[in-house]
């Protein structure tokens, strides 16, 4: 069974995309088979890996798109997924193993427009049919915007495991004690709905510094989230389990870079390997493979 796992913090621009791209995309060098969910209306994670002129047409016809799998409901996940999303100029695939279901613009009508049945909400629709194809993945990842409204709600209820990245700011706290809240009562709404061969409800397992600046100490902030983690964990409000992640991200400009070049940062080959944001990416999907939770 894949291991499903939910990018999420309640604070925006915290780089919850540009980690879950670059280590989706370091899982997949390591061999691992991925499948990376786009459920965040912006589109970014599929903008960046389809490139405009590849998702352009999925966002003027609807076709393809995740919200067709819930309006009009004709395709299925499996359906619309695309293997081996990253190419290059040549219309090679350098990254086999990467897939993505993408999103567009529309899939802001599933927290308006889009009714559907109460009996069956979104985000059960959404994991019956990731059910019909995780044996095919080791990775299922859902890239959320920065709430539990519809869209999000369709990852977190698939998901077991929650990461939450984090800057080392006080909004970046915030944003996760918000997380804990929000998440505490989606569990209950959702209860009803979830049967044991779901696995767990998706909890919090691990904060992931991101972007952090050459020079820039994080032991204060770093301690500060440690004791909201500890308070969380001793309500069972976390995985028991729950930690700080070893690996900190470091603030790197080729990462911005990478958005523009469609490609994951460990394709771009600017940087020496040695010691490098590719090296932090690396060093977080090994961590994310050894912490492999006791998921029961
Ligand atoms: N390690 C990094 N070094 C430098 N810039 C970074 C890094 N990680 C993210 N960024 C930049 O920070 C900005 C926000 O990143 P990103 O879009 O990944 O955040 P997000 O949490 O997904 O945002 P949103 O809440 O809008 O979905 C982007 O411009 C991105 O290029
Ligand atoms: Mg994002």
């Amino acid at each position: 069974m894949a291991r499903k796992i939910t990018f999420i913090n309640y604070k925006g621009g915290v780089g919850k995309t540009s980690l879950i791209i670059n280590t989706a995309a370091c899982l997949a060098r390591l061999g691992h088979r991925v499948l990376l969910c786009d459920f965040d209306t912006q589109s970014n994670a599929s903008i960046w890996l389809l490139k405009l002129e590849r998702w352009n047409p999925i966002n003027s016809s609807g076709e393809g798109s995740v919200f067709s799998i819930f309006e009009p409901g004709r395709h299925r996940v499996r359906d619309i997924i695309i293997r081996d999303v990253v190419t290059d100029k040549a219309g090679g695939n350098p990254l086999p193993g990467l897939d993505l279901v993408p999103t567009t613009f529309n899939l802001l009508e599933l927290e308006s427009e889009y009714e559907g049945d109460p009996r069956r909400p979104a985000y059960l629709i959404f994991q019956e049919q990731i059910a019909e194809i995780e044996d095919k993945y080791d990775f299922i990842l859902f890239d959320c915007p920065p709430n539990i409204l519809r869209a999000s709600q369709c990852g977190i209820f698939t998901a077991n495991e929650i990461y939450v990245p984090s800057n080392p700011d006080a909004l970046s706290l915030i944003g996760f004690t918000l997380l804990i809240e929000k998440l505490g009562r989606f569990h209950q709404l959702s209860a009803s709905f979830r049967k044991s061969s779901m696995g767990p409800a998706a909890a919090v397992h691990g904060v992931i510094f991101n972007a952090i600046k050459t020079g820039v100490d994080i032991e204060v902030p770093k301690m500060r989230m440690q004791l909201r983690l500890n308070q969380f964990k001793a309500a069972k409000r976390t995985h028991k389990d729950a930690r700080i992640f070893d690996t900190f991200v470091r603030d790197a400009m080729v990462v911005r870079r990478a958005v523009a070049l469609g490609l994951p940062v460990n394709l771009l080959g600017q940087e020496s390997p040695g010691d490098s944001v590719v090296r932090d990416y690396e060093n977080l999907a090994n961590e994310l493979v050894r912490h492999a939770p006791h998921l029961a």
